[in-house]
């Protein structure tokens, strides 16, 4: 399918309106989810959703996330919302939590990429949730990125990746989380872990504790990460063309002081470095400015988000300005790993793994 342009639309009832005018047609329309924007089509149609996997030029062996708007809906997508499922849709629906239960029979094998297990979520953002009842289909909708690059968190970042190639993006402005959602495998007693997010181990314990059997449950532990049973992480992921390298929380400058001498070392002339601080004694917090005539000088500020969730919402947008601005590598203070620190941890050392940066 060839898309010469692609339309940028805005949130009013008659733009939603097209948007699921053009979805019930079988075109790929990307939109805003509390998360990160997702690049929607029709579950139900197998020709829809073979474009999708072309136009991000996504591995066919990477399945899809389903987006529903209501507890009633999951019942096109799965024919068994076991108990933990069930417990934990009923705290977190709508919201930043993915499901993977039972797929469909009836559901298309190219949603799941050949599994019988789908992913489902009810996201929690109004023009979603507004497209999805207009469409009365369940919608898959996978981060509206070209594969391999950074989740976009604008329409800008959706029209850089996918311009031409989908047919509309409905901008509602940059996303509330920045992060994809916590992806959980639910088919048994206890959930799994299969990609961090907002929905923090801390609060998937919280939930539950007393009411998952006793032995199967108990401390972070059996909140298990089980990488080779979330296909997309078998894929090369958050992988920027310039190096990321983690630093530890007020130790970014002297990082990027490094990272230079080690540039200029290797005889790159004249390299530049982004850093995002989050440490104590960053910026706006009475820290020194950087020294523009001293061994700084060749470092930009990009950012120094005051919290996790600050960072969180962020992150992609500083992966994507960092390449923007020409620089040679990017170097960014962690944060604590608790709540939705773990995942921003997660994505960042995928970062710095996939772009052959550095890990503190
Ligand atoms: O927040 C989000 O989840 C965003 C918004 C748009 O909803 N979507 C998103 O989708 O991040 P995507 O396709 O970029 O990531 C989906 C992840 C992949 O890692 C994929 O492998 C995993 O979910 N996944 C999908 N179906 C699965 C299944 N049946 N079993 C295990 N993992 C599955
Ligand atoms: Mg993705």
């Amino acid at each position: 399918m060839s898309v010469p342009t692609t339309r940028r639309m805005g949130t009013s009832g008659s733009e939603l309106a097209d948007a699921a005018a053009l979805l019930l047609a079988g075109e790929l329309v990307a939109l805003p989810t509390e998360t990160v924007y997702g690049l929607a089509a029709r579950a139900d149609d197998p020709g829809a959703i073979a474009r999708l996997f072309v136009a991000k030029g996504r591995p066919s062996d990477n399945p899809l996330i389903v987006h529903v708007a209501s507890m009633a809906a999951l019942a096109r997508v799965t024919a068994h919302v076991t108990p933990l499922a069930a417990l934990l849709l009923e705290r977190f629906a709508p919201g930043p939590l993915t499901v993977v239960l039972d797929a469909h029979p009836d559901l298309p094998r190219a949603v799941t990429a050949g599994l019988d297990s789908v992913a489902v979520r009810i996201p929690d953002h109004p023009v979603m949730l507004e497209v999805l009842r207009r469409c009365d289909v369940p919608l898959a909708a996978p981060s509206a990125n070209r594969s391999g690059r950074p989740s976009p968190t604008n329409a800008m970042h959706v029209l850089d990746d996918l311009g031409g190639r989908i047919a509309a993006v409905v901008d509602d402005g940059p996303t509330r989380i920045g992060l994809e959602s916590t992806v959980v495998d639910a088919r048994g007693t206890a959930p799994i872990v299969l990609r961090a997010g907002a929905v923090s181990h801390e609060d998937l314990l919280r939930a539950c504790s007393g009411v998952v059997p006793e032995g199967s449950w108990g401390d972070a532990a059996t909140v298990r990460a089980s990488e080779p049973r979330a296909p997309g992480t078998r894929h090369r992921h958050y992988a920027p063309d310039i190096p990321v390298h983690l630093a530890r929380p007020g130790e970014g400058r002297t990082t990027a002081v490094a990272v230079l001498g080690t540039l200029r070392a290797a005889g790159t002339e004249r390299p530049r470095i982004g850093l995002v601080t989050t440490g104590p004694g960053t910026a706006g917090r009475s820290e020194a400015p950087l020294d523009t005539t001293g061994p700084e000088a060749d470092i930009e500020h990009l950012g120094a988000p005051i919290d996790a969730s600050a960072l969180a919402r962020d992150l992609f947008a500083f992966l994507r300005r960092a390449e923007e601005r020409g620089l040679d590598a990017l170097v960014i203070e962690g944060v604590e790993e608790v709540d939705i620190g773990r995942a921003v941890m997660d994505r960042l050392r995928r970062a710095a793994e996939a772009s052959g940066g550095s890990a503190s």
